[in-house]
C-alpha cells in the first residue's frame, strides 16, 4: 500500500478552499502534471522561491540547490563524528526536539551551506519560516510574523562570511556567473536551510519518540542501515501534504480541478493501514533533492539515539505541533536509567 488520505492530517485543511486529493492515482498523476504548479498566486508569485516556481526559471535554480546538496554527499566524516558527539552524550532526562533533532539538523545545515554558527536565535527565525508557507492556507497574522523572520534569516545569510567549499560561498559563484538573479541569492540560502532543517527536525524527533516506545526498532537501528531509516521516513511522513495550484483546468482520477483552484496532495501513510508507507520525499519535478543527505543524517543520529536508549526510554507526554503540512513535535521528553 503506498500513499493516500490520512484524515487526520488532512483536518486542519478543512473549511479552506482547497480540493483534497483522495486516491494515490490522482496524487500521483497530480504530481506529474504540469498543469498544477506550485506556485500559489499573489505576491509569492514573483518572489523568486524555488518552492514556488515553475518550468524553465525552476530548473534552473533547482540545477544549483543539487550543487549545493552535493556538496556534502556523501555525508563528511566530520559532520557524521559532530552527530554521533552530540547525540552520545545525552543521557538521563532529554528532550527529543531541543537536545536531538534540533542540534542534529543544524550541524547538517550548517555544513551544507558553510555559513554559521547558526545560532538559538537564528534556529528560531528559520523556524518562523513554516508559516510562509501559509500563504496557501488564506495568510494570517502568523504569516506576517514569518515575513521578518524570514527577512532577518536573508540578512543573515546575505552578510555571513562563506567558508571555501560551502554552499553559500557556491550559490554567490552562481549569481556573479549570472545563473542566478539577486533576488534568487537573497532568497536561496534560507529556502535551502528551512527545507533541510525543518523535515529533518520534524523526523528526527517523531522517529526518537517512536523508539522510545519500541525496543524491536532501537534494535534495528542499532544493527543500523538505510532501509530501516527510509521505512520510517515512508511511516511518519514529516511533509504530509503539498499544495499545488491549477494553471488550466485539469481532469485527475475522479475529480475534476477548475483554473484557479488550489489542491492539497496527501504524502502520508493511510491511517487505515497499520505499516503503510507514504512518498515522504514527494513525486515529480520538485521532489526532495536532499533525500539521500537526510537518510544518511537520520541513519547516524537515530543510530546514535539507539545507543543512547539500548538500557530502555521512558517518553514523557508529547506536545504535538499543529500544522496542515508539517508533521512534528514542540516537545517530547524522554528518560534514560541511570547505570
Ligand atoms: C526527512 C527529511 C526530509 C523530508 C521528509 C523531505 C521532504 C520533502 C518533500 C516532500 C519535498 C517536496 C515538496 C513539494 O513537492 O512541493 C521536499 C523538497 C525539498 N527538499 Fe526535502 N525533505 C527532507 C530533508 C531535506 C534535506 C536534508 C534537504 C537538503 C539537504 C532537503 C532539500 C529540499 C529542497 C531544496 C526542496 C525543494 C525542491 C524543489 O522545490 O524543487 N530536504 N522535501
Amino acid at each position: 500500500m503506498w500513499f493516500g488520505v490520512d484524515m487526520a492530517a488532512t483536518d486542519p485543511l478543512a473549511g479552506q478552499d482547497i480540493t483534497v486529493l483522495r486516491t494515490r492515482d490522482a496524487c500521483v498523476r497530480a504530481l506529474r502534471d504540469p498543469a498544477l504548479g506550485s506556485n500559489p498566486g499573489g505576491p509569492a508569485a514573483e518572489s523568486g522561491n524555488l518552492l514556488f516556481s515553475d518550468g524553465p526559471e525552476h530548473a534552473r535554480v533547482r540545477a544549483v540547490v543539487r550543487e549545493v546538496i552535493a556538496r556534502i554527499e556523501p555525508l563528511p566524516g566530520e559532520v557524521r563524528r559532530a552527530i554521533e558527539d552530540a547525540v552520545g552524550a545525552l543521557s538521563g532526562e532529554f528532550d527529543l526536539v531541543d537536545d536531538f533533532a534540533r542540534p542534529v539538523a543544524s550541524l547538517v545545515t550548517t555544513a551544507m551551506l558553510g555559513a554559521g554558527p547558526l545560532d538559538a536565535r537564528f534556529l528560531r527565525d528559520l523556524e518562523a519560516t513554516t508559516a510562509n508557507l501559509d500563504v496557501w492556507f488564506g495568510g494570517s497574522g502568523a504569516a506576517r510574523g514569518a515575513e521578518t523572520a524570514a527577512l532577518r534569516v536573508a540578512m543573515f545569510f546575505l552578510r555571513a562570511e562563506a567558508v571555501p567549499g560551502g554552499g553559500l560561498e557556491l550559490l554567490r559563484a552562481a549569481r556573479d556567473a549570472g545563473r542566478l538573479t539577486d533576488d534568487e541569492l537573497t532568497l536561496t540560502p534560507g529556502v535551502l536551510a528551512h527545507a533541510a532543517y525543518e523535515n529533518s527536525r520534524n523526523f528526527l524527533a517523531v522517529a526518537g519518540l517512536r523508539m522510545a516506545g519500541e525496543p524491536d526498532l532501537v534494535a534495528a537501528l542499532r544493527a543500523g542501515g538505510a532501509a530501516v531509516v527510509r521505512r520510517l521516513a515512508g511511516e511518519i511522513c514529516p511533509t504530509r501534504v503539498v499544495l499545488r495550484r491549477a494553471l488550466e483546468p485539469v481532469t485527475l482520477p475522479d475529480v475534476a480541478i477548475e483554473a484557479g483552484a488550489k489542491v492539497a496532495v496527501p504524502l502520508g501513510p493511510v491511517a487505515e493501514v497499520p505499516g503503510s508507507a507514504g512518498a515522504a520525499f514527494g513525486l515529480g519535478r520538485h521532489a526532495c533533492p536532499g533525500s539521500g543527505v537526510a537518510i544518511a543524517e537520520a541513519e547516524v543520529a537515530l543510530r546514535a539515539l539507539a545507543q543512547v536508549f539500548a538500557d530502555g526510554a521512558t517518553p514523557g507526554p508529547p506536545q504535538w505541533r499543529p500544522h496542515p503540512a508539517f508533521h512534528g513535535l514542540t516537545h517530547a521528553p524522554v528518560t534514560t536509567p541511570l547505570v
